[in-house]
């Protein structure tokens, strides 16, 4: 009986023990250049510590989330997007301005086994972006599966900085999620997970020379709010916001950190070797209505970690490199934010639950405008080089982070009220709480485009998948209702038609080349598309199902589209 007990003692130890040690922290590889090779495949991950019990994952590259792709502002890149999953994707340049058919959102389906190939002048400003998928309603269950990565944007004024950028040893990305698990240790697609990832490691620890380091943390989860801060409540220095520098660090002890979200942040470790801090996530002091504050007993949304304070990152602090930073600095940049009075136009998207669809919806849906997400309608046509104001109004209980695609806007108020300093640098997320009002101010500059649409949407994926998206479009006004006609846009022929394998095409003005296609199906849904470089010796069509379908070309002298509708036998 004693040699009983004494076993289950030792046991409980061990388990314990072995359930408390750290992992080590896993840093993605880096890319740099102008050509970056992208390869999406169904893949399996070593999560759980546990010989045998690997985690089925899709991944770029890898296992689990993918390389840190770092783009030079002004590089022409050129993306190689190859799907190998068992399914079509997207893969979406978050925080990125760039052409809206570049932009991977729901429009830009890779399909199955196809190669994707954007390219865009990097324009902004040094910062700290991620790709993600972006499949209407499948987003939630490709980023749980481990698909995405960091982009860390250089450019030469952030370079002259006396800021710390060795990648890994003074500069470290740290993608926060959560997963759960079931009993065979495979992910289940849940809105909130039991157990806390950082970089796809669990109770992940990492060693950081003791003076001043910079950490890239970027909010990855499907719903979560993380409320960020270090287990001895020292100050932290947030210096970036989503879309870059602030003008000088701004010390606080918490950041509340919420879904799509980044912060740069420097911690003042000079002098404190052969100590560790804990980096953690303080949510029991959030609200019950804020993602992360609530403590659901039962049903989809109970988790381990609602409502609680946990590790994020265990920090041992060692000896300080050759040539450290052991200050913080006292400014920044220069951030010129477009003034109030050169807004053209006030739009106003309402954040509302399903009470405000009357008989739409079902009970847990938000909605943006009233509506359901929908592939064929454009909510918003903003011309092109406006300055506007877009007033973000909640009536909602929940609190929804907004994120809206191609620009980087500033806030102007939270409730009428000038937000924190904190928050007043570049931003392409941001928290509205329920029943808040918060205008913000952007730029639509750069790029126009009719026919396709960028996004804006609660960045919830669960809330995104179940409708809580609309689209814009940025046009420019001498284009507006000449989109297909063809005195104006380049007229083309395609042939055969019907066709099987190869589809053809040929501008009427042997001039004219092309700048991008698209395939859309009779529903509305792109199912192919490719840029310039891969049209010349005709469209693979091979893999698309026997039917009628519409191909859009755009030419690269007037940039505007036309379409043609074509049969595939
Ligand atoms: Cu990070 Cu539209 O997404
Ligand atoms: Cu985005
Ligand atoms: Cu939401």
């Amino acid at each position: 009986m004693f040699r009983r007990i004494c076993f289950l003692v030792l046991m409980a130890v061990c388990y314990t023990s072995v359930y408390s040690q750290y992992n080590s922290l896993w840093i993605p590889d880096t890319l740099s250049g102008t050509t970056f090779n992208l390869n999406i495949k169904d893949t399996f991950s070593q999560i759980v510590a546990v010989p045998g019990n690997q985690t089925v994952t899709s991944a770029v590259n890898g296992n689990f989330w993918g390389p840190t792709l770092i783009l030079n502002q002004g590089d022409l890149v050129h993306m190689n997007v190859k799907n190998n999953t068992n399914d079509s994707t997207t893969i979406h340049w978050h925080g990125m301005h760039l052409p809206a058919i570049m932009d991977g959102g729901p429009h830009q389906i890779i399909p199955q086994g196809s190669l994707w190939q954007p390219y865009w002048t990097v324009t902004n400003q040094a910062a700290t972006l991620w790709y993600h998928p972006h499949l209407h309603e499948m987003t939630m269950e490709q980023v749980t599966k481990g698909i995405g990565g960091f982009i860390i944007v250089r450019d030469t004024i952030e370079a002259a900085l006396a800021l710390p950028r060795t990648y890994a040893v003074d500069d470290i990305p740290l993608m926060i999620s959560d997963r759960s698990f079931n009993g065979l240790k495979q992910f289940t697609t849940v809105p909130y997970g039991d157990s806390l990832i950082v970089n796809g490691v669990l109770r992940p620890q990492y060693n950081i020379p003791a003076q001043v380091v910079r950490l890239r943390l970027l909010d990855a989860a499907i719903e979560r709010s993380y409320n960020i801060g270090f287990s001895d409540n020292r100050t932290f220095y947030v210096i970036a916001t989503d879309g870059g520098l602030l003008s000088a660090p701004i010390g606080v002890t918490r950041y509340l950190l919420s879904a799509g979200e980044r912060i740069e942040i420097l911690v003042n470790c000079t002098g404190q070797s052969g100590t560790n801090v804990d980096l953690k996530a303080f949510n029991s002091t959030l609200n019950n209505f804020i993602p992360g504050g609530e403590n659901f007993v039962g049903g989809p949304f109970a988790n381990a970690l609602g409502k609680k304070d946990f590790n994020i990152l265990h920090l041992n602090i060692g000896a300080s490199t050759s040539s450290p930073i052991t200050t913080i600095p006292s400014a920044l940049i220069t951030n010129v934010f477009p003034t109030e009075a050169s807004s053209v136009i006030t739009r106003t998207i309402t954040l509302t639950d399903s009470a405000g669809v009357p008989g739409i919806l079902g009970p847990n849906a938000f909605v943006l405008e009233h509506k359901l997400f929908d592939y064929n309608h454009i909510s918003h046509e903003v011309p092109l080089d406006n300055t506007e104001i877009w007033e973000l109004k909640s009536t909602s209980v929940f609190a929804h982070p907004f994120h809206i695609h191609d620009v980087e806007f500033h806030l102007l108020t939270r409730n009428g009220a000038t937000p924190p300093n904190y928050e007043q640098g570049w931003k392409d997320v941001v928290l509205v709480k329920g029943g808040e009002t918060v205008r913000f101010i952007a730029k639509f500059n750069d790029f126009s485009d009719s026919l396709h649409p960028f996004m804006y949407h609660c960045h919830i994926s669960l809330h995104e998948d179940e409708g809580m998206m609309g689209q814009f479009v940025v046009t420019n006004g001498s284009s507006v209702n000449k989109i297909i006609d063809a005195n104006v846009s380049k007229d083309f022929s395609i042939y055969p038609n019907p066709a099987n394998n190869r589809l053809f095409f040929k501008f009427d003005d042997l001039n004219t080349k092309a700048y991008y296609v698209t395939i859309v199906n009779t529903v509305g849904k792109t199912v192919y598309m490719l840029p310039s470089p891969q049209l010349m010796e005709g469209i693979d069509i091979s893999s698309l199902a026997a039917g009628a379908y519409t191909l859009r070309l755009t030419d690269s002298v007037t940039k505007l589209t036309s379409v043609k509708k074509f049969i595939k036998e």
